[in-house]
């Protein structure tokens, strides 16, 4: 930060001032703020104790073996599950980007895009947001016309078209070929830079939460057992040393042996 000289102030004193300000403002409130969140279906506990809190515009991926709880943790927060115990403090602008786009097949792009948006200026923002995502020219046509990757773009798009606060994407990209994935990973980063959503994104794939995702939890038998930031400078280089350092200790924390996977692959 840099110091602005105070009219009647010494250097010393414009800095004790300074600090003094710091200290009394108060810090943004967080975007989510989980505490102690539990679930059971029937006698199964799924969800055990979790507490987990996002910065506004911050992105967090939840990495997690399959049936640990993710889905049903994304759910919670989102609004969509209000069976549960804890706490759980969420913006009102929430939106979810599934594995499959859930695209309406009687419905057009523009009118998937713009559901619950009435009138020209939904038909307009939806048209807009189908435009960020690169599909400007298919807002006409049906979704059974769209290859997997358009239609998880246009999924993008009936998400970024509520303005979201917090955008919930859980494992968006887990059935795309490897060569569109890594075109999404690039878009979704240009979304984010432009409308700095929160970000949960749940993925099994290392790499994509390395290199998407400001700070990754790993989530075992229903409870966060580790949480580190991504201190990496961008762009991110899987080949880069610190990335591979990162990518075992997660990899440690799913419980993945590399050595017995780099032997069998
Ligand atoms: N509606 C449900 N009814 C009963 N069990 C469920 C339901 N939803 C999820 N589960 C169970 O909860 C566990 C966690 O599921 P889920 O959150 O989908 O895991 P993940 O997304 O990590 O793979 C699984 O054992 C799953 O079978
Ligand atoms: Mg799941």
């Amino acid at each position: 930060m840099a110091t602005q000289l105070q009219p009647g102030l010494t250097l010393t004193e414009t800095i004790e001032l300074e600090h003094l300000l710091l200290a009394e403002t108060p810090a943004e409130p967080p975007a989510v703020d989980a505490r102690d969140i539990g679930k059971a279906f029937g006698d199964r506990r799924v969800l055990d104790g979790v507490d987990l809190s996002l910065r506004a515009g911050e992105f967090v991926a939840i990495l997690g073996r399959s049936g640990t709880g993710k889905s049903t943790l994304l759910r919670i927060l989102g609004g969509l599950d209000p069976v549960f115990t804890g706490t759980a403090d969420v913006p009102d602008r929430r939106a979810f980007v599934f594995q499959e786009p859930r695209l309406l097949p009687w419905k057009r792009i523009v009118d998937n895009v713009r559901l619950g948006q009435r009138g020209a200026a939904g038909k307009a923002h939806a048209r807009a947001a189908l435009d960020e995502v690169g599909l400007g020219d298919f807002h006409h046509a049906w979704p059974k016309t769209l290859s997997g990757g358009e239609a998880q773009r246009v999924a993008l798009a009936r998400a970024l078209v509520r303005q979201p606060e917090l955008l919930l994407l859980d494992e968006p990209f887990g059935a795309l070929d490897a060569l569109t994935r890594i075109k999404m990973h690039v878009l979704l980063q240009e979304l984010c830079l432009r409308h700095s959503p929160a970000v949960l994104l749940v993925t099994h794939d290392v790499d994509e939460a390395i290199l998407l995702a400001d700070r990754v939890v790993v989530l075992d038998r229903g409870r966060i057992t580790l949480d580190v930031n991504v201190a990496l400078a961008t762009p991110r280089l899987r080949a880069d040393h610190a990335f591979g350092e990162l990518r075992s200790q997660l990899l440690a924390a799913l419980g993945i042996d590399e050595i017995a996977e780099g032997a069998r692959a």
